[in-house]
């Protein structure tokens, strides 16, 4: 079954064509993050404009690459929430109206459920259940992976998401946006152990996260030597600010891992890109003797084949949509 996957909830417009879920056909990205740099961050409204500008050549680029053509379409997948609503507003509306005019079914993806399903695609081995740690830039989840559609959130973040503090953090230091991956680059040169930085205690979900007194502390300690004109040791600030992120997210995953029995450990999303994160989960689950899956670097961010993968595997569970489908900016990966 050939799916067409559509991707616009941030800043890259994806096209893609995904073969029963597991073979990818075709991946196509037309990346807006040259525009949005200039002003530091996303702009929604710009986002909105260019993924209309990019998407029909785009769709037309996947299927070339598939070398297939319109009717070799089995199904059409859309990323339907969350996201910034005018940029997913555009991919759900060409969805429609692809789908529609190809007569065939239209499936409503989760997107964070398609940053999950990048995994099926890295590894065609793997199936549920297992525990997922999905990291990205607006979110932040402990997930148990009960089926390919049923999911059970079992540790969140109380505030802040782990990528939008590393980009924070990256942007006060000079980085352009977005900037976890550079800081990433750059903490491989520094000393983790360097600048210590606080670990937040919370109560209740001892499964829960934060990151936003993290991400305090490191702006602060910047804009201190700033103003004692003292010399930041950038390297090691971010090496140190990595590790910190790093013990929010990874004991609480193994936590979760052994609580839950199960036996597999899958990470996912833009910050599952992080090298540091990957170390100390091959260590952990090393030690462990769990299987560890983490997707390439180019299926962890944004993507549409991620997003055709999830989409099978909700096709063949009975999920469609008509042409009243909304977008949503905000929905739980529980609901779907
Ligand atoms: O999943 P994603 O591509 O988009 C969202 O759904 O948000 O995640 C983007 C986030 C950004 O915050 C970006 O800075 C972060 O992932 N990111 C990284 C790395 N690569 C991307 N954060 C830390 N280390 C990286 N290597
Ligand atoms: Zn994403």
């Amino acid at each position: 079954m050939n799916i067409l996957a559509v991707e616009s909830s941030c800043d890259e417009t994806a096209v893609a064509v995904v073969r029963d879920g597991r073979e990818i056909l075709s991946d196509c990205i037309a990346s807006q993050v040259e525009l949005h740099k200039l002003y530091g961050g996303v702009v929604p409204e710009i986002a909105s404009r260019k993924h209309i500008e990019a998407i029909y050549a785009l769709a037309d680029e996947a299927l070339e690459t598939a070398a297939l053509s319109r009717a070799d379409i089995d199904a059409v997948a859309v990323t339907y929430a969350p996201g910034l609503i005018g940029a997913v507003l555009v991919g759900v509306n060409f969805a429609k109206a692809a789908a529609y005019s190809l007569g065939v079914p239209l499936i409503p993806v989760h997107h964070m459920r398609g940053h999950i399903a990048a995994n099926y695609l890295a590894y065609p081995e793997l199936e549920p259940p297992f525990i997922c740690l999905v990291v990205s830039g607006g979110h932040s989840l402990i997930v148990d992976v009960q089926s390919y559609t049923q999911f059970k959130i079992l540790g969140t973040t109380r505030d802040d998401a782990a990528g939008e503090c590393f980009d924070k953090v990256a942007r006060v230091l000079g980085m352009p946006y977005p900037g976890g991956a550079a800081l990433d680059k750059l903490a491989s040169e520094g000393d983790e152990n360097k600048y210590p930085l606080p670990h937040t205690k919370l109560s209740g979900n001892a499964l829960d996260m934060s990151f936003s007194g993290l991400k305090t502390a490191a702006l602060n300690l910047i804009h201190t030597s700033e103003q004692r004109a003292e010399q930041l040791d950038v390297p090691s600030l971010c090496a140190s600010f990595s590790k910190a992120v790093c013990e929010m997210l990874v004991p609480r995953t193994i936590q979760a891992l052994q609580e839950s029995g199960r036996k597999k450990l899958a990470i996912a999303g833009g910050v599952a890109a992080n090298r540091r994160i990957r170390a100390a989960f091959e260590t952990e689950c090393k030690r462990l003797g769990t299987q560890l899956y983490t997707p390439p670097l180019s299926l962890c961010g944004d993507n549409g084949a991620m997003i055709g993968a999830q989409g099978y595997y909700e096709f063949l569970a009975g999920k469609r949509a008509g042409q009243d489908l909304n977008a949503f900016a905000t929905r739980s990966i529980e609901e779907g």
